[in-house]
């Protein structure tokens, strides 16, 4: 088992300037959720290279699968590929800033990405070692619902190769580079999103008495909203309610008709969301049949918690620790509020997620996630892509 581990530290190392110069490639071409056309080509291109068999089950995103020895195992890895809607700041990626406007790498998923090539890499090399099969999944829109990872399921085509065990990981600006972080059980939340229009009845600024005012009816929701988990959720669960957007209005001498609100909802039950939700829409219907108004509610259920497989978590601990050490491996005490679309493999396969840390003051890459700074310490490289190739070689 050392000798294996060291055998795979070595090829994390010799592949380290390709994870490298692929993920800066990357970076500079993002591609949005379910428009990862070039992202997909250059993928295949970079697996057909090394003779690994592809699908495209999704018509962005891609699969590959490496057949070791016959068994029974089949194990999936899986990396998301999509960027986000957003521009990108920060000199810390002088050279590889994104070159496509309005679309940014800064949630990371060109370092996982680039990190699955590098562990295709390791056990393309590695592939007479391999007991059993391995799917190398490249999933679509982890960022945008209904999420790439449901379709994926949705399709059949994992299901059809015999998946068992899945692994999947996020980097994160709170673990340095070198660290790894998991826990069994609930790791991440359930984020669901709401889109609320408040009606009411416009009209001039100077005679409000004749208008159904729908900022001020705002305000109220608003307030009435921070009850929701204060006063109806255990305080045992972790909820939380964000609203993320509110719009109204047009100018200074005239109040709207309508007043738009956005925001999302975290917790880690379907029942607590539900909760939620109702409560949400008896506030609305109180404070706006109240004031003479109405209203319109969409609560869009998003991804399940992710939720990880004690037995697999075991393992991916086991594998890391053995890998790296007992203190860059870290058991996380509690879950996190953020959702991940990982979720949904693990409502058909057991599957376990870890956090690959990639924050370090050198790279300024301790921004958070989503944020137009955000940045990896590539030197994450080293323990991502061995990590997932440990996960595969090594015994169960
Ligand atoms: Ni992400």
């Amino acid at each position: 088992m050392a000798d294996l581990n060291r055998t795979i530290q070595q090829k994390a190392k010799d592949h380290f300037d390709y994870m490298v110069q692929t993920r800066r490639y990357l970076h500079k071409n993002p591609e949005i959720s379910f428009k990862e056309h070039d992202t997909t080509d250059y993928i295949l291109h970079e697996l057909k290279k090394l003779g690994v068999e592809t699908h495209r089950p999704l018509e962005t995103g891609c699969v590959g699968i490496i057949e070791g020895k016959k068994s029974d195992r089949v194990i999936a890895l899986r990396a998301d590929i999509d960027a986000l809607a957003m521009d990108e700041e920060g000199d810390q990626k002088k050279g590889f800033m994104s070159e496509r406007v309005g679309a940014a790498h800064c949630c990371g998923h060109d370092a996982h990405t680039s990190n699955l090539l590098g562990t295709a890499n390791i056990l393309a090399e590695m592939q007479d070692e391999i007991d059993g099969k391995v799917l190398l999944i490249f999933q679509p829109a982890e960022e945008s619902l209904p999420g790439g990872g449901r379709l994926l399921c949705e399709t059949g085509f994992l299901q059809e190769q015999g998946v068992q065990e899945i692994y999947g990981m996020h980097t994160n600006p709170d673990y340095k580079p070198g660290e790894i972080a998991s826990k069994p059980g609930p790791m991440m939340a359930r984020p669901d999103e709401f889109e609320i229009t408040l009606k009411g009845v416009g009209g001039h600024a100077a005679t409000p008495h004749l208008t159904v005012d729908p900022i001020v009816l705002m305000g109220q929701v608003i307030t009435q909203f921070q009850t929701l988990v204060s006063r109806s959720i255990d305080p045992t669960e972790p909820a939380v309610v964000t609203i993320g957007r509110v719009r109204a209005g047009t100018t200074y001498n005239v109040i709207p008709a309508f007043a738009e609100m956005i925001g999302t909802v975290r917790t880690f039950s379907e029942k607590n969301a539900y909760i939620i939700r109702d409560r949400m829409e008896s506030i609305l219907k109180g404070i706006m049949e109240n004031a003479g108004g109405g209203y319109d509610f969409e609560f869009n259920e998003g991804y399940p918690a992710v939720n990880n497989d004690p037995e697999l978590a075991a393992h991916l601990v086991t594998s890391a620790k053995a890998l790296l050490g007992d203190t860059s491996t870290v058991e996380m005490e509690k879950p996190i509020m953020a959702g991940e679309d990982f979720a949904f493999y693990q409502k058909h396969f057991p599957g376990a997620f870890f956090f690959l840390g990639s924050g370090s003051d050198e790279a300024d890459s301790k921004w958070s996630w989503h944020h137009p700074k955000y940045n990896i310490d590539e030197k994450c490289f080293l323990t991502g892509s061995a990590l997932m190739a440990s996960l595969v070689l090594g015994k169960r």
